[in-house]
């Protein structure tokens, strides 16, 4: 018996093996040193009647035959037949192991590396024949035995819906079949001990990080085991000689989901995306969509330039309509040349125009997609993916980017814009879904991205789908920051954004101050909330500044310059959402890393069931130090507010245990509006 061990400081994971594919004998919150013989001896069951003699570990990866009887990890098919291999252990590393299995000429690699508090977990496979590969999943895992699992749905507009399921015997299985990690299933679970809150409990988080479509499967066998596989989404590894699936991060909290939430978020920030420069501020955002959607007009937009840089706008992002002759959304995706009608002069006079304001300038592609009516289509209608007779999504159909003709001309074409005109930041849409998944798909769009990168390596560039419909780990290693939504409604966005937060640092979520009325909800938001929103992540704004009051314009400033002035450390502070025994509220906090500042985030959603606010419970703080606490928004009280709680008008000094046991009373408020408390360490 072999046993190893990988420890972050927060969860630990235990692994043996008896001459086959290791097992996990322990996943959980950190163990001390131990002997792991023993360990293992412990973890062994016993069996009983209607079972076989001796009961199968649930390897890294099961496959068929290894008297399992469950999921298998691998389904594999040569000449039409499912291989059932059997793995011997032959090599280990500090990084994992190598398992084969001679006769059939496999060698599958498990691989695993700590990075701060994720240990992330891939597998690949080499085959010395042709192989058919229908589901592979990353090295596999037992659930915990107590609790629930929470996953993930959501839509267009409406990202990142909590779902709570009951373990129970079968497998729940989520599947993302669109050809992107997708609105419907994002790639991220959280299984929940009984009892786990935000702020407390043992949590197990999952994250697959792969941008082309995935499955989940979490599975509940006859004898209690629990078994969790993520993979590609079936049938989509096609075939070959080399699979290899994506990489699955693991984290492990006994201090409920914000601990894994803080892992997952301090792990894309600092080991996931790599930054041109990480030093520089994130600028606030000018994106002109929801002001102009087509409509170029370099007068207007100069105009609209000045005044979003005089609100504080740093980036100035011309979105859709600048190409082809692209006033709608019926043409032109795939002719990547500037509109000689709406753009006489190219765009070099207005980028000149921006930076003279202060700003960079960021530009809209959609590469991966084109519409019929482009010249691009005429030109290669065989470089389009799925049947000639395919329901279309936006008009539009997708690029077959497993094909290195159409990734050469998208890279050229976009090189070449890149190359001419002074662009720090691409907005990378893709707003349909694909005719099948595939993974050679994606594959294509991370080389093409790759090389792009490696040509252009100061531009940033932002993933978007339709809003939050690619967001994962796998194109997060090759962009920047996720519009995580076309949901500019400020109350809409609170929400996703906050459950969202159980992945997405700040510093990765775009969030736009919109319309005064919103073009998604019809609602209209007072611009305190809108801009307390945004000001969360992210910050940018996307509303046509022309319709601003001076009033609006006012509010508007001061609170961008105070996210200017709290950027620095709010970048690395973790996002850590509150327990709150109000469901009308949606309450977090930033907590900057050295503990010695933070910012509470208190919105009243909608009006409370009770009269009188309820105390709101901060969380991560040094019991026995004291914090001054000081409203920033005390004079935004309503005069329905009609007593003096203390922080409507001075500051208060609290420890860490009072603010954490029993919490802050905070001004009577009106639903649809942020409270904003700042807090300091004093001791
Ligand atoms: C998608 C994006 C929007 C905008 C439009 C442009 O819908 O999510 O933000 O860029 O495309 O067509």
């Amino acid at each position: 018996m072999k046993t190893w061990r990988f420890d972050t400081p927060s969860q630990t994971l235990v692994l043996a093996s008896e001459g086959g594919v290791p097992h996990a004998v322990y996943w959980g919150p950190s163990l001390p040193e131990c002997d792991l013989a023993e360990i293992t001896k412990a973890a062994r069951s016993d069996v009983t009647g209607g079972m076989l003699d001796h009961l199968a570990p649930i390897s890294l990866c099961p496959v068929e035959g290894d008297s399992l009887h469950a999921q298998p990890g691998l389904m594999a098919y040569r000449n039409g037949t499912l291989i059932k291999p059997k793995f011997w252990l032959t090599a280990e590393a500090e990084d994992g192991f190598t398992c084969q299995d001679d006769d059939l000429g496999l060698s599958l690699r498990l691989k695993f590396e700590v990075k701060g508090e994720v240990i992330e977990a891939s597998s690949r496979m080499v085959s010395e024949d042709v192989l058919t590969v229908h589901h592979f999943a990353a090295p596999v895992l037992p659930g915990p035995q107590s609790g629930k699992i929470l996953h993930f749905s959501g839509r267009w507009i409406g990202e990142f819906r909590p779902e709570r399921s009951l373990w129970a015997p079968g497998i729940l299985t989520r599947e993302a079949r669109t050809g992107r990690s997708g609105h419907e299933h994002p790639p991220l679970a959280y299984f929940c001990e009984a009892g786990a809150t935000n702020t407390q409990g043992v949590v197990f988080g999952m994250h697959y990080g792969w941008p082309g479509g995935h499955v989940m499967q979490a599975e509940e066998l006859p004898d209690g085991r629990r078994q969790i596989q993520w993979g590609h989404a079936r049938g989509t590894y096609g075939s070959g000689t080399e699979f290899e699936t994506g990489v699955l991060a693991l984290s492990v909290s006994n201090r409920g989901l914000n601990g894994c939430a803080t892992a997952f978020q301090r792990h894309l920030r600092d080991d996931v995306v790599i930054w041109p420069d990480e030093n520089r501020p994130r600028p606030v955002h000018y994106n002109c969509w929801e002001a102009i959607y087509f409509d170029h007009d370099i007068n207007v937009l100069k105009d609209i330039a000045d005044r979003a840089a005089e609100l504080g706008a740093e980036r100035f992002v011309l979105d859709d309509g600048w190409f082809g002759k692209r006033d709608d959304d019926t043409s032109s995706l795939g002719d990547w040349d500037i509109d000689p009608r709406k753009w006489p002069d190219g765009l070099t006079p207005f980028i000149a125009h921006v930076q003279r304001l202060g700003m960079t300038f960021g530009l809209w592609f959609e590469p991966e997609m084109v519409n019929l009516n482009s010249d691009l289509a005429r030109a290669h209608p065989d470089w389009i993916l799925g049947p000639v007779d395919q329901v279309e999504g936006r008009q539009q159909r997708v690029l077959d980017l497993a094909n290195p003709e159409v990734r050469e001309y998208l890279f050229d074409k976009l090189d070449a814009i890149l190359t001419t005109e002074d662009i720090d930041y691409i907005k990378w849409d893709h707003n349909r879904l694909l005719p099948a998944p595939d993974a050679a798909q994606a594959r294509g769009l991370l080389e093409l991205l790759s090389r792009l990168r490696g040509a252009h390596p100061n531009v940033e560039i932002e993933s978007c789908a339709s809003g939050g419909g690619r967001v994962d780990a796998g194109i997060l290693r090759h962009t920047h920051r996720v519009w995580l939504s076309d949901s500019n409604d400020a109350l809409e966005r609170l929400r996703i954004q906050h459950d969202a937060a159980l992945m997405l640092p700040m510093a990765l979520t775009g969030s736009h101050v919109g319309p005064r009325v919103c073009h998604t909800s019809g609602r209209s938001i007072d611009m305190k909330m809108r801009a307390w929103v945004a000001a969360q992540r992210h910050m940018g704004f996307e509303m046509d500044p022309r319709e601003l009051t001076d009033s609006e314009a006012e509010v508007l400033r001061e609170i961008t310059q105070w996210w200017k002035d709290n950027r620095d450390w709010r970048m690395t502070a973790d996002i850590l959402r509150l327990e709150c025994s109000d469901p009308a509220i949606i309450a977090e906090m930033n907590l900057a890393q050295e503990g010695d500042r933070f910012v509470v985030f208190v919105g009243q959603a909608q009006s409370s069931s009770q009269i009188l606010p309820r105390p709101v419970r901060l969380t991560g703080l040094d019991p026995s130090a004291e914090y001054t606490l000081v409203l920033r928004t005390r004079a935004d009280a309503p005069s329905l507010s009609r007593e003096t709680p203390a922080l409507k008008q001075e500051e208060l000094r609290l420890s860490g245990a009072y603010l954490m046991q029993q919490g802050v009373v905070l001004p009577w408020s009106f639903p649809e509006t942020m409270h904003v408390l700042e807090g300091t360490r004093v001791s």
